[in-house]
């Protein structure tokens, strides 16, 4: 017999961390655990999910050589792109009941635009609270590692550095710490995983949260 999701029928799950802890891995593995309990899953990532999401990707983490964006015109970038995948895939997925999972989300704006004395993290929220009403994740994995990991996985990947991954080891101290302070006030919905565990144990974790949360019936 098909398993009721607890609460609530709605499937939005978000992938959060640093460069290089393992998300797109993770996003994968629960795609392959959810599709073959025959569910529909839609995986998606932030900035991009849309044509034109995916062009503003482009422009916020491969701007011309010799131009930057300031963090201002990056939280707007990050939140017009989160409009437009809003309202043409999350929230139609969400309506059909399909599951969304997304390779990050809006605790990605508020933990890299306000790293390094950014945006104020008041007006992120108030950015965020107009973009996304009340498409709001009903779970948030966030995984974390220390700067050891996270710099060698991302070696591993021997790819070119996009404008935030270039970025020096304060910054992203500061988005792990914005991350962990994140779930730290939201625990109902945030869950924070450790990243350096080997990748099979990472995806057990998480579908062991995802099938108490969603899929054990009431009692
Ligand atoms: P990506 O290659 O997807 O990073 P990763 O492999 O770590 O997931 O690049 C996305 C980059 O965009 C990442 O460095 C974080 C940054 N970003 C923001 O700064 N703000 C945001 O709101 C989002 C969604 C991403």
């Amino acid at each position: 017999m098909a398993a009721m999701p607890r609460n609530k029928s709605r499937r939005f799950i978000t992938l959060e961390g640093g460069e290089g802890t393992g998300k797109s891995t993770l996003q994968s593995g629960l795609f392959d655990a959810l599709f073959a309990r025959r569910e529909t899953v839609i995986l998606t990532r932030e900035p991009g999910g849309t044509p034109l999401a995916e062009m503003v990707r482009n422009l916020a983490l491969h701007p011309p050589d010799g131009q930057t964006w300031s963090p201002l015109a990056e939280a707007l970038l990050m939140n017009a792109a989160r409009a437009d995948h809003l309202e043409k895939v999350i929230r139609p997925a969400l309506q059909q009941n399909h599951w969304v999972i997304c390779d990050r989300f809006a605790d990605s704006t508020l933990a890299y635009q306000s790293a390094n004395g950014g945006v104020s993290q008041m007006l992120l929220k108030y950015m965020e609270d107009a973009v996304l009403g009340d498409t709001r994740p009903d779970l948030t994995i966030i995984l974390d590692a220390g700067p050891e990991t996270t710099l060698a996985r991302r070696a591993a990947r021997n790819e070119t550095a996009d404008a935030f991954e270039a970025r020096d080891d304060g910054f992203h101290k500061s988005v792990r710490d914005t991350f962990l302070e994140i779930a730290h006030a939201d625990p109902d919905r945030c869950v924070v995983i450790d990243a350096q565990q080997s990748a099979e144990r990472v995806l057990k974790e998480c579908l062991a949260i995802i099938e108490c949360r969603f899929m054990t019936p009431e009692s």
